[in-house]
């Protein structure tokens, strides 16, 4: 090994890497956000060497308070990669020869940078699924929030774009809510997989060395060590799902910011936003655009694309750990810098935008969205639906060649479209009636609404704490 370079292999080679190489291979200028994680994997491993005889009781102290002292240097700033650490696991050896000397060598004992990646990774992900986890329980609450102060307000419920049936404003935004209530629990599930920790499987074939890996999992905060050495070093599963979930997060900021570009829109005009949240056009003074959201949904595509990258990288890979692995860190790191960009500019967007209640309201009841009472009122009076299907498109088509709404038809021209629809029918139709009407689980009446509210409220305080227990470092 070169004296002014840390490589960590070299004693089989004639000649040093091939400028080329060397670039091709160096993945310090993106793993270096795992500092923190390898100096932690490399205190546990310390640990263990000592009880395995391979490291006095001194040894062990100086190890010990070197890689924290070197943890503060890279914090500060102080210690810094060099052009020629090829990775992280390179730049901290470094580090600690040139605090330590041949002390500093004597940590590789046992352990590998193919398990030693393998366990960093892990950690950085356990971390931040739940700093994710918190940044998209805060947007819920923001859709809580709106939710709350909107619970009465109603507003037209769409398929396909077009009015369907007068729904609560709280329940279109409390829909949103739920799927990401289901992205908080599938990183809540995930993290359980995540749980296992590879170190001591050192390059794939587990130790010679009377290593404990329990002692180092429990100490990382994992819940075991890997069952198998060879799956440990090559399993990258928890990356790719950790991006599937981050892409389908993803997907969900879409929909949501698709309909904030709608709602914002002149044609729409449902809701306002604050203009600490909205952006201007260069040319034209009179814009406010809905930049956040575009940019939500824009990111979506990039989400999508880490995912795909890493499972075209992991496909036809033979075990155990093939270099093509190094390609797995900067999808996940993409990920996660995109959820932390996203998310707080979504919360503030939601928490700060102003719903338009008088347009909602008014715009509730058109496009007839209010026939299907009438065909539900037909059913009551026990005509087949079939029947009850039929008459009220025709009362749908008498109203649009005259031009009026249903109510506004008279008692005669009610009779002539069919001799059941009686004057009593307008008793069914108006929103809040409609709405009103819909107390099972899970419809938008006011009462299931409330309780929606209240359930998803304590979901969301478990989330909450879930986040706030970090990975023990
Ligand atoms: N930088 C490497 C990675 O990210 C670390 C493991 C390197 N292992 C090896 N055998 N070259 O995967």
């Amino acid at each position: 090994m070169s004296s002014e370079t840390a490589q960590l292999w070299g004693g089989r080679f004639a000649t040093g890497p091939a400028p080329a190489l060397a670039q091709l291979s160096r993945s310090v200028h993106f793993d270096w956000r795992l500092v923190p994680y390898d100096i932690a994997a490399s205190r546990a491993h310390a640990r263990v060497l000592h009880h395995a005889g391979v490291l006095e009781a001194g040894e062990l102290s100086q190890l010990l308070s070197s890689l924290e002292e070197l943890g503060k240097a890279c914090e500060t700033g102080e210690f810094t990669p060099t052009p020629t650490d090829e990775d992280v696991h390179t730049a901290l050896e470094r580090g600690l020869l040139e605090r330590l000397g041949p002390l500093g060598g004597k940590l590789r004992a046992g352990r590998s940078r193919n398990d030693q990646i393998a366990t960093e990774l892990r950690l950085y992900l356990r971390d931040n699924a739940r700093g994710a986890a918190t940044r998209l329980v805060e947007l819920c609450e923001a859709l809580v929030g709106q939710s709350q102060r909107h619970v009465d307000v109603p507003a037209p419920g769409m398929t396909h774009l077009q009015h369907a049936q007068p729904v609560l404003f709280s329940h279109h935004l409390l829909a949103h809510v739920q799927a990401f209530l289901r992205d908080l629990a599938r990183l809540q599930d995930w993290d359980v997989r995540a749980a296992c920790c590879p170190l001591g499987a050192g390059a794939l074939a587990g130790s010679s060395l009377p290593l404990n890996p329990e002692q180092v999992a429990a100490e990382l905060g994992f819940d075991g060590a890997c069952e198998n050495s060879i799956d440990a070093v090559s399993d990258r599963d928890f990356a790719a799902e950790f991006l599937f979930i981050t892409a389908l997060i993803g997907v969900h900021l879409s929909r949501l910011g698709e309909e904030i570009v709608l709602w914002t829109s002149h044609e729409f005009g449902w809701i306002t936003l604050d203009d600490a949240y909205a952006t201007g056009s260069s040319i034209m003074p009179q814009k406010k655009n809905p930049d956040i959201a575009e940019l939500a949904r824009g990111k979506a595509g990039r989400l999508i694309g880490s995912l795909m990258s890493l499972l075209v990288t992991l496909k036809g890979l033979p075990l155990a750990y093939d270099r093509d692995l190094q390609e797995d860190k900067e999808p996940v790191f993409d990920a996660v810098d995109t959820m932390a960009l996203v998310l707080p500019a979504m919360a503030g967007m939601v928490d700060t935008m102003t719903v338009n209640a008088g347009v909602l309201r008014a715009a509730a009841p058109a496009g007839y969205a209010l026939a299907t009472e009438v065909a539900e009122w037909l059913v009551r009076a026990g005509v087949p639906f079939r029947q009850a299907h039929e008459i009220t498109g025709a009362l749908v088509a008498r109203c649009v060649e005259r031009g009026l709404q249903l109510h506004e038809l008279s008692d005669a021209e009610l009779c002539d479209v069919s001799e059941l629809l009686t004057p009593e029918v307008r008793e069914v139709l108006t929103v809040s009636g409609a709405i009103a009407a819909r107390t099972t689980v899970g419809s938008t009446g006011a009462e299931p609404v409330a309780a929606q509210l209240a359930t998803v409220r304590k979901r969301l305080t478990a989330y909450q704490e879930w986040g706030t227990g970090a990975v023990p470092l």
